[in-house]
């Protein structure tokens, strides 16, 4: 990293002029004045790469576009790169030029540190140099510093998350107007809330990348976005989250990483049921909010706007004035070791489930369920009715048991003549559950505690 002088502006390339792009940009040129006095670091915008250089771009001096990214990454004159495309490609191979160019490298590309973080943190190590992310997971919600730097000394217990507005606006919906999940998703997108094809959010991909970001930053570990299982929000009906709502509960996606017994990790993201008490609870619309517990701080939740390109800028912004800090004085963040992570199989992972079962309304319907699940030790906390004759629902929320368990039952239940269909399949977030006779019994299963 060549050392600059103190008293110059630290020279900014943006990659990049899209929803977030074109926001930072915004700032850097129509607030360099307020941003120099409140942060004490002068930023000078030197390049701003796109795909298209012809088009025509509202407020962005055409002096400084470029349709050669490759150009700016390496030229001399460029202290920070903003890596704000998207994509794997060509972004990893432009941060990777970048960080070897001995530039420090802020980007918002949750895809891009899930699944190549290790590697490009370590060519940042190497090179003397930042790579920050904030902005990767939650937006605007500054959690990757905290995680980073307050919580380096903290022995994080969980962190759970809701990272993504999109399935959260949907789950809002679907909980305070009573609409289907397809009518929900509609309105996601009538209001640009959701792409026009939605499954990067709704099946889980995008949660899954930031979770693997957090686990890895919580826990000291690398962590691959596609190791980390997965569930969407598309197959639960409106009934389901009205039965949830009766019992206490509200549906939210979660991106869960937490220790488990042995030291083992368990990273997931899958629609939950959580209290309506939880803090989480109250995250509406397309809110973002992560929930850390570790053992010295308790409980901590940060919350605010996860997407947005103002929002989203905004955290870039602090990435870049902290690089450009860290340029003057000639350091780099601090880049916490990283141990390989030993996950847990999803089939070991523990926690109570919710479950909803349609059946036919013939004698011995509830001695044969509940057979099933005694069968593969799920043990019941509590069962109730919803509707009648033809069109009985059995909601089941069950003690905590192991998923490998619940997942044999439902095997068994699909099986039963009487059963005309298993339906939603929850787990329950949030709450202490007193272990069944059945749990205390397995290997690892007393004490079970969830929050
Ligand atoms: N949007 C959000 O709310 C949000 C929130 C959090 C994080 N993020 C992350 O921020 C990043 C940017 O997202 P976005 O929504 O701003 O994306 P976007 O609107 O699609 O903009 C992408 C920009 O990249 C440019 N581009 C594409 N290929 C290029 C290349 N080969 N060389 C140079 N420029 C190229 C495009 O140029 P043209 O303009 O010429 O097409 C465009 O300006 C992504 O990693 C995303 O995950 C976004």
């Amino acid at each position: 990293m060549a050392e600059i002088a103190q008293d110059r502006a630290v020279r900014v390339a943006v990659l990049g002029c899209g929803t977030v792009g074109r926001a930072l940009v915004g700032l850097l040129l129509d607030d360099a004045a307020g941003i120099a006095e409140r942060s004490g670091v002068r930023l000078a915008l030197v390049g701003v790469a796109v795909a298209d250089p012809t088009k025509h771009r509202v407020g962005v001096p055409a002096e400084l576009i470029t349709g050669d990214a490759k150009v700016l990454v390496t030229d001399p004159e460029v202290d920070v790169v903003v890596e704000l495309i998207g994509g794997l490609d060509p972004a990893r191979e432009l941060v990777e030029a970048a960080l070897a160019a001995g530039k420090a490298v802020v980007t918002a590309n949750k895809a891009l540190v899930a699944a190549h973080g290790a590697s490009l943190a370590a060519t940042a190590s190497a090179a003397g140099v930042d790579l920050l992310y904030e902005a990767a997971v939650a937006g605007a919600i500054p959690i990757i510093r905290p995680l980073r730097e307050s919580l380096a000394g903290e022995r994080v217990q969980r962190v759970t998350g809701i990272v993504n507005g999109t399935t959260n606006f949907i789950l809002t919906l679907m909980a305070e107007e009573g609409v289907s999940y397809e009518d929900a998703l509609g309105e996601a997108q009538r209001l640009g809330y959701a792409e026009r094809d939605p499954s990067a959010d709704v099946d889980g991909h995008d949660a899954a990348a930031k979770a693997a970001i957090l686990a890895g930053l919580a826990f000291r570990c690398a962590v691959v976005g596609d190791d980390v299982p997965r569930q969407g929000i598309g197959a639960i009906p409106a009934a389901d989250v009205a039965s949830a709502a009766r019992m206490g509960f509200v549906v939210k996606l979660l991106a869960v990483a937490e220790l488990v017994a042995d030291g083992a990790l368990s990273v997931r993201v899958h629609p939950s049921l959580v209290p309506a008490a939880h803090p989480l609870a109250s995250v509406r619309g397309a809110f973002n909010a992560v929930f850390v517990e570790g053992e010295a701080c308790g409980e901590l939740m940060l919350y605010g706007r996860g997407a947005g390109g103002m929002p989203t800028a905004s955290a870039v912004l602090g990435d870049v004035i902290d690089a450009a800090h860290n340029r003057l004085s000639n350091s780099a963040a601090p880049a916490p070791p990283r141990g390989p992570a030993r996950l847990l199989p999803p089939s070991e992972v523990r926690c109570p489930y919710y479950l909803s079962v349609e059946v036919a309304d013939q004698p011995g319907v509830l001695a044969a369920v509940a057979t099933a699940f005694g069968r593969h030790q799920v043990s019941i906390r509590s069962m109730e009715q919803d509707g009648l004759g033809e069109e009985a629902r059995l909601i089941f929320l069950t003690h905590t048991a192991r998923d490998g368990d619940v997942q044999a039952t439902l095997a068994e239940l699909a099986d039963l003549p009487a059963v005309r269909r298993v339906g939603a399949v929850l787990r329950v977030v949030g709450v202490v559950d007193e272990p069944s006779a059945a749990a205390v019994d397995r290997p690892g299963g007393a004490g079970a505690v969830l929050a």
